[in-house]
């Protein structure tokens, strides 16, 4: 037992703690929103393995296959357990609470709390799906990870968020004094390109699916989903130009590899899905797109068309992995849940007051107060309905 009061402690893009409830709260929330909209569960994938599954879109695509196909999942995560007065991370809370609400409607669930990366997890996760589910139909590989041990050589590889060839400069703004400044952002070495690759690319994703494939928990159909981001020209040279574009080019062609493998040997495949910008905690690190994200809520919430996780990922389950889904995918092969992002109307909105956004104006023109919130709100703080003064049980597991 260890009943405390928990109030958010952070520093700048760093939050440092976690609110039980209010990350209760939050999964709660997405559980209503898939189920507010379907008047039944659908047809889908019913045995499903998310890697990344605790914070942002894995969380997210956890809960759309649970309440939106009625799924048995297993979720793989690396998430800080509560230890004495020190709250557990955000995701170990959101676990907790998808564990009970699953409980509640009789929907199987199974959580692995370990480095994705690593062959023991791997092995571990094997064991848990043979005994539990068989085969598994649906994989989702959702990681966002600053690190990776090479599990042959044991090289640490680490990820880094540069440009390519040139420096960068643009604008971005500061979580806690709500300034905009102008931040310079130095070219990757090729060591830091080569790491990047190595940490979010693809290789970690090909070996999953080898695994499964080599242990026969591959089933029928087999498909497989990871996820990229596009986003407009101007973040281009920190994002899809950068050590991190580089890293999801290769995420896409082991996307391609790999769906000529599942589709010749289980008649399944292996899709990118390009999402929309969210606040989460990988996204609020990359230099200049907060302030980016905060310019583009406020268009789309003007235009009624702005998402949050589950919104997308209730596209994602009903539109694209439902089994009576029609869906349609890009040129390239891809999922397009970035659409309403790039809308010409919205893209031209947003650039066309980015040049004129400073510190004095922040709050009226861009929609940094919601952006700020819903960072807070990652960590189950400024939650309607929660109150922060009254102790929590902060010692809890599932
Ligand atoms: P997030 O930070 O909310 O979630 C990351 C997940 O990875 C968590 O479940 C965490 O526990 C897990 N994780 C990290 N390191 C791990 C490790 N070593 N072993 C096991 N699990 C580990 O991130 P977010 O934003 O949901 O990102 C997920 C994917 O979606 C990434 O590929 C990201 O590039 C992509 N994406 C994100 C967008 C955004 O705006 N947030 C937009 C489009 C794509």
């Amino acid at each position: 037992m260890a009943l405390q009061v928990v109030q958010r402690r952070s520093r700048g893009f760093i939050c440092l703690n976690a609110h039980p409830e209010g990350c209760r709260r939050n999964v709660e929330r997405q559980i209503e929103t898939i189920l507010g909209r379907e008047s039944s569960v659908r047809g889908g994938p019913s045995k499903v393995l998310v890697i990344g599954a605790s914070t942002g879109y894995g969380l997210a695509s956890r809960i759309a296959a649970a309440w939106g196909f009625g799924a048995k999942t297993v979720g793989v995560f690396l998430e800080r357990p509560p230890e004495g007065n020190k709250t557990a991370s955000a995701g170990f809370y959101n676990t907790v609470a998808f564990h009970e609400f699953a409980r509640q409607r009789r929907l199987f669930a199974a959580s692995i709390n370990g480095d994705a990366f690593a062959d023991e997890t791997k092995s571990a996760t094997a064991d848990l799906l043979r005994k539990e589910l068989s085969k598994v139909e649906l994989i989702i590989y959702s990681l966002a990870a600053p690190k990776r041990i090479d599990p042959v050589s044991g090289v640490v590889h680490h990820s880094a968020l540069k440009p390519i060839g040139n420096s960068y400069t643009n604008k971005t703004v500061e979580l806690d004094s709500e300034k905009v400044t102008e931040v310079t952002i130095p070219p990757a070495t090729d060591q830091q390109i080569a790491d990047t690759v190595a940490v979010m690319g693809g290789a970690d994703w090909k070996l999953w699916i080898d695994m499964l494939e080599e242990q026969g928990l591959l089933a029928e159909n087999a498909r497989t989903i990871a996820y990229s981001y596009i986003g407009p020209e101007m973040t281009w040279p920190i994002y899809r130009d950068g050590t991190i574009g580089r890293a999801k080019n290769h995420l896409e062609e082991t996307a391609r590899a790999l769906h000529s493998r599942l589709r010749d040997k289980f008649g399944g495949g292996a899709r990118i899905a390009v999402n929309k910008a969210i606040v989460t905690q990988a996204s609020a690190a990359i230099p200049v797109v907060p302030l980016y994200m905060s310019l583009l809520f406020r268009v789309m919430k003007q235009k009624g068309l702005d998402e949050g996780a589950i919104d997308q990922m209730r596209r994602l389950f009903f539109e694209f992995l439902a089994d009576d889904a029609a869906p349609k995918f890009d040129a390239e092969g891809r999922i397009r849940l970035d659409d309403r992002e790039m809308l010409p109307a919205v893209q031209a909105d947003v650039m066309a007051a980015w040049p004129r956004v400073d510190s004095e104006n922040l709050r009226e023109w861009t929609d940094f107060v919601g952006f700020q919130h819903e960072f807070r709100a990652l960590f189950g703080f400024e939650i309607e309905g929660v109150d922060y003064a009254e102790p929590v049980e902060t010692e809890l597991s599932w």
